[in-house]
C-alpha cells in the first residue's frame, strides 16, 4: 500500500510538473520555469515507471494444485477473503491507472504545446502570387500602366494593383515589336525573381531580347517564354499572362503558370 501511494504521489507530481510547464509557456515562456516543470514531470514519470515495474507488476509464478470437490468450508471462506482482497487491489489499480493516464496525457501535451512556436502554416502564397485575372498593372507609385507607356525595347518594373509591397509579385514588363506573335500588342511580362538564387533579374539586352540576372549572369530568352539561354539557372523565368483592356490599361489574365523564384522542391 505504501509503495502504491508513492507511485500515486509521483504520478501526481508529473501532472503538476507538466501543468507548470504549459502554464509557463502560455504566459510568455520563462525558460527557467519551463525547464523546471518539464524536468520535474520527466523525473516523476521515471520514478513512477520504475516503481510500477518493480512493485506493481507481479513477478512470482503461481502453480495451483487441482482441488477436490466439494471444498471444505474452511477453504471456501479462505477463497472468499482472497477474492475480496483481489477486488480491493483492482479498485486501487484503477485509481493508479487513471493517474497514469493523466500523467502521460499531460506530459504529451507539454511536448506538443511548443509546436505553436513554429508559427503559421505556409499558405497558398507559396504557390501563388497576388496576380489574378483582371488585376491591373501598376508602377511602384500605384499609377496605372497604359499601352502607350513603353516604346519598343523599353522595360519597366510593375506590380499588381494594391500589392506593390509584395516581393513575390514583382514583374518586369518588356515591349517588343507588335509583329511578334503571342504578345499583348508587343507587351510581355516575366517574374523579376531569378530562378537560380532569387536575385532581381534587373537587366535587359535589347539586341538579344534577353533578360539578364546580374548576380551570376543567367540570361533568359524573352521571345521563348523565358527559357534559360546561359548561366546557372536551371529553369525558365515564369511568364505572366497579360492583355490590354478596353480602357488601354494593361491587366493580367491570370497568375503565373508556376511558382516564381528558385529552389522550389517540385522542380528537377
Ligand atoms: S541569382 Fe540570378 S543567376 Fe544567380
Amino acid at each position: 500500500m505504501k509503495r502504491e501511494g508513492a507511485i500515486a504521489v509521483a504520478l501526481s507530481v508529473a501532472i503538476l510538473g507538466s501543468a507548470a510547464f504549459i502554464a509557463a509557456y502560455a504566459t510568455g515562456g520563462n525558460r527557467l520555469y519551463e525547464g523546471l516543470g518539464v524536468a520535474v514531470a520527466a523525473a516523476a514519470l521515471c520514478f513512477a515507471a520504475t516503481g510500477w515495474a518493480f512493485w506493481i507488476i507481479p513477478h512470482e509464478q503461481v502453480v495451483d494444485a487441482v482441488d477436490t470437490y466439494p471444498c471444505a468450508p474452511g477453504d471456501r471462506a479462505k477463497m472468499s477473503s482472497e477474492v475480496a482482497e483481489g477486488m480491493r487491489e483492482i479498485t486501487r489499480s484503477r485509481a493508479l491507472l487513471a493517474l497514469l493516464a493523466g500523467a502521460l496525457g499531460s506530459f504529451a501535451c507539454a511536448l506538443i504545446v511548443p509546436v505553436r512556436s513554429l508559427g503559421l502554416a505556409p499558405d497558398s502564397l507559396l504557390f501563388h502570387t497576388r496576380w489574378r485575372r483582371g488585376a491591373r498593372v501598376v508602377r511602384d507609385d500605384g499609377s496605372l500602366v497604359h499601352a502607350d507607356d513603353l516604346n519598343v525595347d523599353g522595360v519597366m518594373t510593375v506590380f499588381p494593383e494594391g500589392a506593390t509591397a509584395d516581393p513575390q509579385s514583382v514583374v518586369t514588363l518588356v515591349r517588343v515589336p507588335e509583329s511578334i506573335p503571342g504578345t499583348a500588342s508587343g507587351y510581355m511580362a516575366y517574374s523579376r525573381i531569378c530562378t537560380h538564387a532569387g536575385c532581381p533579374v534587373a537587366l535587359y539586352r535589347a539586341q538579344e531580347r534577353e533578360l539578364v540576372c546580374p548576380c551570376h549572369q543567367s540570361a533568359f530568352d524573352v521571345l521563348s517564354n523565358g527559357a534559360v539561354v546561359s548561366g546557372p539557372a536551371d529553369h525558365a523565368l515564369p511568364r505572366l499572362p497579360i492583355e490590354i483592356g478596353s480602357d488601354g490599361v494593361l491587366r493580367a489574365t491570370g497568375d503565373f503558370s508556376e511558382p516564381v523564384g528558385p529552389g522550389f522542391w517540385e522542380r528537377g
